[in-house]
């Protein structure tokens, strides 16, 4: 690593400075054609990881290719890419490209936009990155089973200007329930996971490995692209005496500032890419936690500093906000608005931050399927008739309410949001998001312009909650 001089503006891979072995994955043959499109192939499988390391068996995973997470698709905003997805599955699947604005046809929701992908067959996806961020894709197919098997990856689009780093890490926290022989727990979608808080697990990991400690070296600057592909796992992070600043939340460009109280918040399916500025002390070692249920903190891993003199003696001027995206700004005042509300689920006493209680259920609860609601519905299944139309190319304001006593990370396909307000008061940053965490009790407006023609889905990222009815339809057309 270079002494001094200008900041490096590609990647490095995490190996390269020595850490802990935890390349991210390998990137597949990206062979360009005439047409330059980049193309890529995922082959969802079955595999075996060692997940928990040396001294524990390997664990069975579905995997896209050989391991988990699957391999990192990463071009530049702009190009186009093709996706060749092979399924040797004994099930059907899809993928979904969270957070990408792709046609509707290639969202990957089954029975939805496409016919789920039968065992032994091909589907190919393919679109135009019209947006550079931090992405992720994963199975949208049996996606409480599914996705806590493996079957999710990263997706990183290349600012067409990349602002200087000396390193781009991405890191995909997961959160496994595990046996004591180190296997998945096949307890998929039970009555209480899926009633309560999800499927929350007892073993988290970065890039489907145990953390340990990530070698650094002091004056660093790193770009940290943290990526939640939990299912049900939510995530406060503190970094020590580190400032990190927020740069982008779920892909998109924020006013790069410090994190609420310190802590970078992730539900299931969002992402945060901090800046984060190496100001600790050559041979230190400082402590990455995570606290987001109350009285259950605990280290997620260590920045251990190597003894090597600082890269430099102060951060670096640059500059680290980045370009904007695409997204056309949505104009309040002309907007249409909607509340849509989230029901059901059962009183909770594991509700999360803060939350106490007594147990007991809320009424009009069904059983299995029936536990959740969008508008007073509980979905059975994607194919559904659309509960909102929207007019295409017109700004909608969305106050998205939270009736149940548990958080609920909601995403919206096709789309970027803008998360304007919460419980009636203006966001600061206005931060432009496909994933919004609403509390108990909590409400959020977000703001866009429905500019994507289709059906799209609304979930919650919780995908027990997901499965257990808690998605909807909306048609822009
Ligand atoms: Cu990341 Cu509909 O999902
Ligand atoms: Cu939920």
């Amino acid at each position: 690593m270079q002494q001094s001089g200008p900041l490096l503006s590609r990647r490095h891979f995490l190996t390269a400075a020595g850490a802990a072995a935890v390349t991210v994955a390998l990137p597949i043959h990206p062979a360009r054609t005439a047409q330059a499109i980049r193309e890529f192939r995922l082959m969802a499988q079955s595999g075996r990881i060692p997940l928990l390391g040396p001294g524990y068996s390997e664990t069975a995973v579905w995997c896209y290719g050989d391991g988990v997470p699957g391999p990192e698709i990463r071009a530049r905003q702009g190009e186009r890419i093709r996706i060749v997805v092979q399924n040797r599955l004994e099930q059907t699947t899809t993928v979904h490209w969270h957070g990408l604005r792709v046609p509707n046809a290639m969202d990957g929701v089954p029975h939805l936009t496409q016919p789920p992908i039968k065992v032994g067959s091909d589907f190919t996806y393919e679109f135009e990155l019209r947006d550079a961020g931090t992405y992720l894709y994963h199975s949208h197919d049996h996606g409480n089973v599914q996705v806590p098997m493996g079957l999710f990856g990263p997706l990183i689009v290349e600012e067409a200007e990349a602002i200087p780093v000396d390193r781009d890490l991405t890191w995909m926290l997961s959160d496994w329930r595990l046996t004591r022989d180190a296997q998945i727990s096949s307890d998929f979608g039970n009555f209480m996971d899926m009633s309560m808080a999800g499927r929350i697990g007892n073993t988290v990991t970065i890039n489907a490995r145990m953390p340990g400690s990530w070698s650094v070296r002091a004056g660093e600057r790193i770009r940290l692209r943290i990526i939640n592909t939990a299912s049900a796992r939510l995530f406060a992070l503190s970094f020590d005496d580190h400032r990190p600043r927020v740069i982008a939340l779920d892909g998109q460009p924020v006013e790069p500032h410090e994190p609420e109280q310190r802590l970078v918040i992730l539900g299931p399916g969002m992402r945060a890419d901090l800046m984060i500025d190496m100001t600790g002390d050559p041979g230190g070692s400082y402590a990455i936690r995570d606290s987001f249920y109350t009285g259950q903190s605990y280290k997620l891993a260590d920045f251990t500093y190597s003894e090597d003199k600082p890269l430099r003696s102060r951060p670096p001027e640059a500059a680290i906000k980045l370009p904007t995206n695409t997204m056309p700004e949505p104009d309040p005042d002309k907007a249409e608005r909607h509340t849509v509300a989230f029901g059901g689920g059962m009183m909770g006493m594991m509700g999360g931050r803060g939350m106490g209680g007594m147990g007991g259920m809320m009424g009009g609860m069904r059983g299995r399927g029936g536990m959740w609601t969008i508008n007073g519905v509980a979905a059975t299944g994607p194919a559904m008739e659309p509960f909102l139309m929207l007019d295409r190319g017109r700004s909608y304001i969305l106050s998205l309410r939270n009736d149940t006593a548990w958080f609920h990370p909601i995403h919206l396909h096709g789309h970027s949001f803008r998360v304007i307000a919460r419980n009636g008061a203006s966001t600061r940053n206005r931060e432009w998001r496909d994933t919004v965490l609403i509390a108990p009790r909590e409400s959020a407006d977000i703001a866009f312009v429905a500019d994507n023609p289709g059906d799209w889905m609304i979930h919650c990222h919780i995908l027990d909650h997901q499965e257990g009815g808690m998605m909807g339809v909306i048609r822009v057309a």
